[in-house]
């Protein structure tokens, strides 16, 4: 329905008619008004999303380094929109909006509404003209329109243009604005700034918009809160008096004492510094693709050979790539670059300069089809046909012992072997809903699911995570292990075999199986093939060998 807003357990709020608003801001004048007495700033947070909802309660739960008392109160401002009203009512409650591993998100958003009573989520945008500090946390998303090609792609600016307009009509002139968006380099500087001065002008303030950037360094998992809190992070502001206020704002509310601020000398800086931090990322893993590629033709275990390469100091953190490079930041923030590079910075070289970033994002957004490639060669060898096959799929989530499904592997992998015709099941210890399936007709929006690039999808809706691996694996034909969940990695192949019923096709996607399980699963029958995984064929050959 239209007017109303369904949280992800089901639960239906009305949407806010336009007579709730001033009753809205009453509360939330008497609240701030309270806070103002006790000498707390208000702080109001633009989007409650998977960064704003907890980046409000660490900010919520801060005291003052001095009296130990709470020092700020924050309003989490969201749009009252059909996806995502429903946080609202939610979070007053006291209740996370985001389901996070980390065992700290809960009690802290619950301590912060409850007992403290130092956060509060509204709807109405006007609780802008309140704040003594705005933090943006809204996307700003990278669309692409064919798989593995970015460079026809472009920012989603529509968000945070919006939201910088409400603050600009909003403010007072003395409030600092933050952006900690991950936005296209140039944003703060030449398309915020001018909202805010053109907004300014238009209500007759003189004095300059005290804007400022400082991005994410959010880690999904069980160390959520101390990814925002107890981390490094870096920041600017558009004039000295801006960075003086970010500097002073960042210190109260995170552990700057252990993690000390970067603190730089103009925005597109601190924006460049978080789209070359990711596209560095994203390129070393692309990298390993083709090294992949080569290791399982030619007999390589590109595991092994990633674990002899860090255990020299310098090459510590090289890490296998799975089936593909999924989370919310890898696959977009290079495009961002790219993108800002033409569109806002002014430059018609785009292709000619940017060769690296644009194309290991596109080896990583496609590197999930080769899965399916094996999936289907590995039934091929045990003489049946992908087209009908009951397929297993172990992990949904872009990442080990997390829930988040965003742009994760697994879904390329499904949709291609939906594609082929398989007969899809997924299992994962920490996904409730895959939305990306069930909900493809509309998530992340209308139109924008990847579900645009692959025939015979429909069914995939009809896909429910399920949480018994043994019951899900009855009458499997092919498991295909996609995510290193801890749960995955010390299964016994005679289980996985007896709960199957039989023989089947093994697809391992991140260097999950041992030399004993790969060797044990060709004893029992089955086939297996993996990404990067070479030796397997030896394996198999010692197998047969010893059978003769
Ligand atoms: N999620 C991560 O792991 C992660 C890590 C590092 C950085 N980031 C960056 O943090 C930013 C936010 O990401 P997220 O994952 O929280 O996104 P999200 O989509 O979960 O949250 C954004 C929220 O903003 C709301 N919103 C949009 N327009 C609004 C408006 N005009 N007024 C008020 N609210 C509005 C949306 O409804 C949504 O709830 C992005 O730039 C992202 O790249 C995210």
């Amino acid at each position: 329905m239209a007017n109303q807003s369904v949280s992800p357990t089901g639960e239906a709020f009305a949407l806010p008619q336009e007579k709730d608003y001033a009753a809205e801001m009453k509360r939330l004048e008497g609240l701030a008004r309270k806070a103002r007495a006790e000498g707390k700033e208000i702080v109001v947070v633009m989007g409650v999303g998977f960064v704003g909802a907890v980046m409000a309660a660490i900010i919520a739960d801060t005291v003052d380094k001095k009296t130990k008392k709470p020092s700020k109160f924050v309003i989490g401002c969201q749009r009252p929109s059909t996806r995502s009203y429903w946080k609202i009512p939610v979070l007053n409650r006291g209740v996370s909006p985001v389901k996070a591993e980390d065992p700290e998100v809960d009690p802290m958003i619950a301590r912060c509404v409850l007992e403290k009573k130092t956060l509060t989520a509204t709807f109405a945008s006007d609780c802008l003209t309140l704040a003594d500090c705005v933090v943006v946390d809204v996307q700003c998303d990278y669309t692409k329109h064919s798989l593995g090609n970015l460079r026809t792609g472009e920012a989603d600016m529509a968000a945070l243009e919006a939201t910088m307009k409400a603050i600009g009509e909003r403010v007072r002139p003395e409030c600092l604005v933050l952006i900690e968006t991950t936005v296209a380099p140039g944003t703060t500087e030449f398309v915020a700034q001018p909202i805010l001065k053109k907004a300014f002008a238009a209500r007759g303030l003189k004095r300059p918009p005290l804007l400022a950037h400082s991005f994410e360094r959010v880690m999904p998992g069980r160390e959520y809160v101390k990814s925002i809190r107890d981390f490094w992070r870096v920041c600017s502001g558009c004039n000295p008096a801006a960075r003086k206020r970010v500097v002073r704002f960042l210190t109260e509310v995170l552990n700057t004492g252990q993690f000390p601020l970067t603190v730089m000398d103009r925005p597109i800086e601190s924006e460049t510094t978080k789209i070359v931090e990711n596209s560095y990322r994203a390129t070393i893993l692309a990298f390993l693709n083709e090294w992949s590629l080569f290791a399982e033709r030619n007999g390589v275990d590109l595991i092994k050979v990633i674990e002899a390469i860090k255990v020299r100091p310098t090459h510590s953190n090289m890490i296998f790539p799975g089936p593909g490079i999924g989370g919310y930041c890898l696959p977009k923030d290079g495009g961002l670059g790219f993108w800002a590079y033409k569109h806002i910075l002014g430059f018609e070289d785009q292709d000619a300069l940017f060769k690296i970033t644009p194309t290991a994002i596109d080896v990583n957004d496609t590197r999930g089809l080769h899965a399916a490639e094996l999936v289907r060669d590995a039934l091929r060898n045990m003489g049946r046909y992908i087209a009908g096959a009951r397929v297993l799929l172990a992990g949904a989530s872009y990442r080990e012992d997390v829930g988040d499904t965003r742009y994760s592997g697994s879904e390329l992998v499904v949709r291609k072997l939906a594609e082929m015709g398989a007969e899809i099941r997924v299992h994962d210890p920490y996904v409730d809903h895959w939305y990306e399936l069930e909900s493809q007709d509309t998530y992340p929006a209308p139109g924008q699911s990847w579900k645009r690039f692959f025939r015979s999808q429909d069914d995939l809706v009809h896909v429910r995570v399920e949480k018994d691996l043994k019951a899900c694996l009855k009458g499997t034909e092919v498991l295909v292990l996609a995510v290193r969940h801890t749960p995955y990695l010390g299964l016994s192949p005679d289980d996985v075999v007896k709960w199957a019923g039989g023989p089947l096709a093994v697809v391992d996607c991140f260097g999950i199986l041992s030399d004993d399980q790969i060797r044990r699963y060709f004893e029992l029958g089955c086939e297996v093939k993996a990404l990067g995984r070479g030796h397997i064929q030896r394996i198999k050959e010692e197998v047969r060998a010893k059978r003769k």
